[in-house]
């Protein structure tokens, strides 16, 4: 195994460590990282016989149904105890990118609607700003790709459509059918910013940008981890909007 593979094993195993008995529901997330951290509930099965599951793609619900696990749609649920899921960069203030396995809408749903959000990776993840290593994806409804895909360049950055590298030919369809443009940033950008103006143009569905929305980052190297928190005052339930 590579130094970055013990690097992911490290971080899944602490994940593990760190789900409270008392959890009932709980979502994962998708990508290599995850499949160490699916890998390794499945040795402690008898552990996981009462909790049901929640998944954010097609691939980690066929994947946990296929070691007995009960997945459950994300239709049917209104509450998650805790989202375990991966990420391709995380900034300093745990500022995330994700979506290299495009299912970033769907984890951005699960994420934001657990009690507790747990993030898993290797050290290579860590950046200084996002967008240093990878672009940041945008779903988008199929009828609006190419407004969206010129709207995009028209705001001065460069963007491709995502195109699949096996197993079909042309463009990515994620499990929520949406096409996904990345979009690179290739100079320091005000990132809250730049999502909240892509959330402005019609037939964006979502972006790989989760702004606030990690509780814990275990960031895992060869032979150890560091935690990255953040303080409890931050939970995205803060406002209260009831009259
Ligand atoms: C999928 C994701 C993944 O969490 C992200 O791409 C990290 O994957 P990996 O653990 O394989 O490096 O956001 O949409």
């Amino acid at each position: 195994m590579d130094e970055v593979e013990k690097a992911k094993l490290m971080a899944a195993k602490h994940a593990f460590q760190l789900i409270p008995p008392n959890n009932r529901v709980i979502g994962v997330g998708t990508g290599s990282t995850v499949e160490k951290f699916i890998q390794l509930i499945r040795e402690k099965r008898e552990l996981f016989h009462d909790k049901v599951f929640v998944a954010s793609s097609i691939d980690t619900a066929l994947r946990l149904r296929e070691h007995g696990f009960k997945v459950v749609s994300t239709s049917t649920i209104d509450k998650i105890d805790v989202y375990i899921d991966g990420a391709d960069e995380v900034d300093p203030e745990m500022n995330m990118i994700k979506g290299g396995g495009a299912a970033h809408v769907l984890e951005k749903i699960l994420a934001y609607n657990a009690e507790t959000r747990i993030f898993i990776v290797d050290y290579t993840k860590l950046v200084r700003r996002l967008g240093e290593k990878h672009p940041v994806p945008v779903e988008v409804l199929p009828e609006a790709l190419l407004f969206v895909y010129r709207r995009i360049k028209e705001l001065g950055l460069r963007a491709d459509i995502r195109k699949s590298r096996g197993g079909k030919y042309g463009v990515v369809v994620s499990d929520t059918r949406g096409i996904i443009i990345d979009v690179h940033l290739d100079k320091p950008v005000d990132v809250v910013e730049l999502d909240r103006v892509l959330h402005e143009i019609p037939g964006i569905v979502g972006t790989g940008f989760f702004i606030g929305l990690a509780d814990k980052v275990i960031v895992g190297y060869p032979d150890h981890v560091e935690i990255i928190e953040k303080p409890i005052k931050d939970r995205h339930y803060s406002n209260d909007y009831r009259l």
